[in-house]
């Protein structure tokens, strides 16, 4: 076989199973396609509670109503290794009883790359990842504890 004829077989066998897709094409399949529209949707919405942009309306709208001290808590989950599940301190020092001025100075301070204590080289990444608005909420939560 030298390769044209090679290259005529496969381009034969190439169109042969597209024409055979294409013509085998069952239009009246109804099993996933990935696409979720008309009944479908609007079974899914009211299983769900509304539209995707309901859903998600609803949840900024509770985030923004959220108190700092509940995103605070939330955000904490990221410190309780260290600190401990109520600030009482382990590997980093106890932050219970400590006051929402307070944290907030230590928090920007480390943010800014200052260091406090023997170890702040552990905070320094901690804290850089932080916003005004985290560094905010985390103080009023901890000023909680
Ligand atoms: C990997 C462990 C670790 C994690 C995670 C961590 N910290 Fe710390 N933290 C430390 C250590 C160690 C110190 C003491 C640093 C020093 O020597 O200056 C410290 C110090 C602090 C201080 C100053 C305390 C004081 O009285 O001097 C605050 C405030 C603080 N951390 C808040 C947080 C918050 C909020 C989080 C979570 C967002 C967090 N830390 C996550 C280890 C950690």
């Amino acid at each position: 076989m030298n390769t044209n004829v090679i290259v005529a077989v496969f381009t034969i066998a190439v169109t042969a199973i597209i024409w055979f897709g294409t013509t085998r094409n069952d239009a009246s399949w109804t099993g996933n396609r990935n696409v979720c529209v008309g009944e479908c949707y609007e079974t899914w919405k009211s299983e769900n509670g509304g539209s995707i942009a309901d859903i998600e309306r609803t949840k900024q709208d509770l985030l923004a109503a959220a108190s700092p001290e509940a995103l605070g808590e939330k955000y904490y989950g990221q410190c309780i290794a260290c600190h401990g599940g109520n600030g009482e301190g382990g590997i980093g020092p106890m932050l219970a009883g400590q006051t929402v001025a307070v944290i907030t100075d230590k928090l920007t301070g480390y943010r800014a790359g200052e260091a406090r204590g023997a170890q702040s080289a552990l905070m320094w990444p901690v804290a850089k990842a932080m916003s005004d608005s985290d560094i905010a909420n985390i103080a009023a939560y901890v000023g909680t504890l």
